[in-house]
């Protein structure tokens, strides 16, 4: 069987072949490069437009501090343990598990990559709002501060079947074009000064958004836990947005993992990539609820509530057009670097598993993800009425993939980390300055992360 192949459209591709001749494997060119392609992985539409509604939909801070909690704790120890396995194997999840632990485990990585194709699935629909409103912020037809208008739009945007399903192809196949032609390596290159571009630009609205008359009421909301509204289905969906929002449970950090050199400083990088993916939620929230507030949008709105209040925000800005077009093209590429790491490794599982050829792979991918993500897109119009378990398709999507199979994939990977190989995960942090962590990554492996996940299932399902 083939190893993962270190083609040129390998995700993020490494920045710097190792010089050794007997590593097959590259690796990336400095733990820089490494934290910023998982960063880029872990930045994207989870953070600017999942995170607002769901904290929207579930109370404000009481929420944001659910969610923290659950991204310092067990998000950072699942992001040590996935980028473990793939530093000690350098191959991907299914390959990975196998050759540590046998045939069994193998079956834990192919669920963990039929979920990262399911989330790519409805992934892939909202990354074709981004388009369509990309082409509206050029074309200038989406500003107006008539939030009214606005929701009216989105609704009729999302619920026209050739709209919808014409932005989504126009998405997905920038993806295939991105993973069948590796011109990662570019962006990566660009993403040094794209991501960093997305960050000053989310400040830059949030100092608008803050100076909105009535915006401070969003950002008490935001920022004052009350605890008395959380419920079961709170926990749930914090508990799930930190796996989404740090690309966890799905098998993509141990490949990105897998490319590290052996010095590399893992317990760091972690933290790194957590405090980045985190810090992107924090500032999209603060960017977009106070301005919720403000216009007096329901902060429960739901999935349009970032397409909803920007263009608004866009509209009280001077040059607001060309804000709006820097927006909608950062908010692009940081979900095109999000979905490429989605579609690689479905794709790198055919060939590896399958000796696929790589061009066969990538079409299989892209003709399987239109097919399955075609009914998501159409649950916002035709199929709205299509419910199952009371949830329209796309919300059943999004809640089995983020809030079910992803901490369960989490469960295993800590299981596996914390008693299965344990004396061998131990190892590679040998030597690292975090040798005070070890213990304690070991307590929220196989104690925190199980009864947190159990116990927030127990509570809402
Ligand atoms: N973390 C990405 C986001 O927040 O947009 C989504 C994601 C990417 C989830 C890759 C899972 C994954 F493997």
């Amino acid at each position: 069987m083939s190893h993962l192949p270190i083609s040129p459209a390998a995700p993020a591709a490494p920045a710097a072949q190792s010089t050794s001749e007997e590593a097959s494997r590259a690796t990336w060119g400095s733990r820089l490069g490494f934290v910023l392609a998982a960063a880029g992985s872990a930045v994207g539409l989870g953070a600017v437009w999942k995170f607002p509604y769901v904290v929207g939909q579930h109370g404000g801070g009481a929420f944001l501090a659910v969610y923290l909690a659950c991204v310092l704790t067990l998000g950072v120890a699942l992001l040590l343990a996935e980028m473990t396995i793939g530093r000690l194997t350098g191959q991907s999840i299914t390959t990975a598990l196998r050759m540590l632990s046998g045939r069994g485990w193998a079956w834990v990585g192919r669920v963990a990559t039929f979920n990262a194709f399911a989330i790519l699935s409805f992934y892939v629909v909202v990354g074709g709002w981004t388009v369509a409103y990309l082409l509206r912020a050029l074309t200038g037809t989406v500003l107006t501060h008539d939030t009214a208008t606005l929701v009216s739009e989105f609704s009729a945007f999302t619920a026209n079947p050739v709209a919808s399903l014409t932005s989504m192809g126009a998405f997905l196949g920038l993806t295939a074009l991105i993973v069948a032609a590796g011109v990662q390596k570019g962006i990566e290159r660009a993403g040094k000064w794209l991501m960093p571009a997305l960050f000053l630009l989310m400040l830059m609205l949030i100092a608008r958004a803050l100076t909105l008359p009535g915006a401070m009421a969003g950002v008490a909301w935001f920022l004052t836990p009350d605890f008395s509204v959380i419920s079961g289905g709170t926990l749930l969906e914090a508990l799930g947005l930190a796996f989404f929002s740090l690309s966890l449970g799905a098998g993509m950090i141990v490949v990105y993992g897998s490319y590290l050199p052996k010095d590399a400083r893992l317990a760091g990088s972690a933290v790194w990539v957590a405090t980045l993916a985190t810090l992107a939620c924090f500032l999209a929230g603060l960017m977009i609820l106070p301005a919720v507030f403000a216009f007096g949008v329901a902060p429960n709105a739901g999935p349009g509530l970032t397409f909803i209040t920007m263009p608004a925000i866009f509209a009280q800005m001077p040059f607001g057009h060309i804000v709006a077009v820097a927006f909608f093209l950062l908010l692009l590429f940081a979900a095109l670097t999000s979905s490429v790491s989605l579609f690689e490794p479905v794709t790198a599982f055919l060939i590896d598993e399958y000796q696929w050829r790589r061009s066969t792979a990538v079409i299989a991918v892209l003709v399987g993800t239109f097919l399955f993500g075609a009914p998501a897109a159409l649950s916002f119009g035709v199929w709205s009425d299509v419910r199952l378990f009371d949830r329209t398709i796309f919300d059943l999507m999004d809640y089995v993939t983020i809030n079910l199979l992803m901490p369960a994939g989490g469960l295993c990977v800590a299981f596996f980390v914390g008693a299965r190989i344990w004396p061998k995960a131990r190892a590679v942090l040998e030597g690292s300055r975090a040798q005070w962590f070890v213990p304690l990554w070991r307590v929220l492996l196989l104690v925190l992360t199980p009864v947190a996940i159990f116990g927030v299932w127990y509570h809402s399902l």
